[in-house]
């Protein structure tokens, strides 16, 4: 059993953006990542229950001594990360306030777009963050639900991807950053950026959130000595639909070398 490892988790499969950025930047770190692939979405549930889907999330992790927790999931993170510092005595990372700076250092006319899900976006947590840290920005957000369910079933490089995208993002005027507010959103991002065009940056919060967890280990001296970090796989659902999915988030060897398990979840 891997201990000591960062521990990830998300609603199901679109973490592996942020685990993936998390193992590119910090090779010799183990990772546990944990995907609520039988509560799925959670884009559109209540704070309520995704408070608590959080809690079961971060218990199990937690019973795997895990030395830092990230919550890779934007709609997570919006309602629960506070609550789970609280209850935690380990550090915890979210995924907003890293991609929030990371627009905030890129943005020339500080008109920032932010996407997401409808959880995320109406629970107003972008605005929040980015005004704090910067009361002259001006910003702009959009729901975009169906990106989560393109995603999932593969359809990137799609023309109805396209026309979908296109319709959502038309509502977004005259910014010059955008933040893929969402774990899946990574992964449309040529097609996002062929919309824009050149004068929009797209900001991926997976990186920015890796150099955080990075700095966040550092600080506390809580660095893995072994040369290469292991990975172990938990979900709540089918891992063979994991396993197969997630070849679109991870590069391939981590998919081939996958230590998998499921995990039994009360809905
Ligand atoms: N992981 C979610 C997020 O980043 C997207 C998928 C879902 O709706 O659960 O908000």
């Amino acid at each position: 059993m891997i201990k000591h490892g960062i521990g990830i988790f998300d609603s199901g499969l679109g973490g592996l953006t942020v685990m993936k950025a998390i193992k590119e930047a910090l090779p010799c770190e183990n990772i546990i990542y944990f995907g609520d692939t039988a509560r799925v979405p959670y884009g559109n549930k209540s704070p309520e229950t995704i408070k608590r889907f959080a809690k079961e999330m971060t218990d199990f992790l937690c019973s795997k001594n895990i030395k830092i927790l990230v919550v890779a999931c934007n709609t997570a993170s919006a309602f629960a990360l506070e609550y789970l510092k609280t209850i935690l005595d380990i550090p915890v990372v979210g995924v907003i306030e890293p991609g929030s700076k990371s627009a905030l250092e890129v943005t020339k006319t500080k008109k920032i777009g932010v996407i997401g899900t409808k959880g995320t976006i109406n629970s107003g947590v972008y605005e929040n963050i980015l005004s704090r840290l910067d009361s002259t920005v001006e910003v702009q957000v959009k729901a975009c639900p169906l990106f989560v369910p393109l995603v999932e079933e593969g359809w990137v490089e799609n023309k109805i991807t396209e026309d979908i995208a296109k319709q959502y993002l038309a509502d977004l005027t005259g910014i010059d950053t955008l933040i893929l507010g969402c774990t899946h959103y990574p992964i449309l991002k040529k097609v996002i950026e062929n919309i824009l065009g050149d004068s929009v940056i797209i900001v991926d919060s997976a990186i920015e959130t890796a150099q955080v967890v990075r700095n966040t280990i550092k600080l506390n001296a809580m660095e893995q000595k072994a040369c290469q970090g292991q990975s172990e796989f938990f979900v709540s659902d089918d891992p063979g639909k994991f396993r197969e999915v997630s070849r679109k988030f991870l590069d391939e060897d981590i998919c081939q070398e996958m230590l998998l398990s499921k995990v039994i979840l009360m809905p």
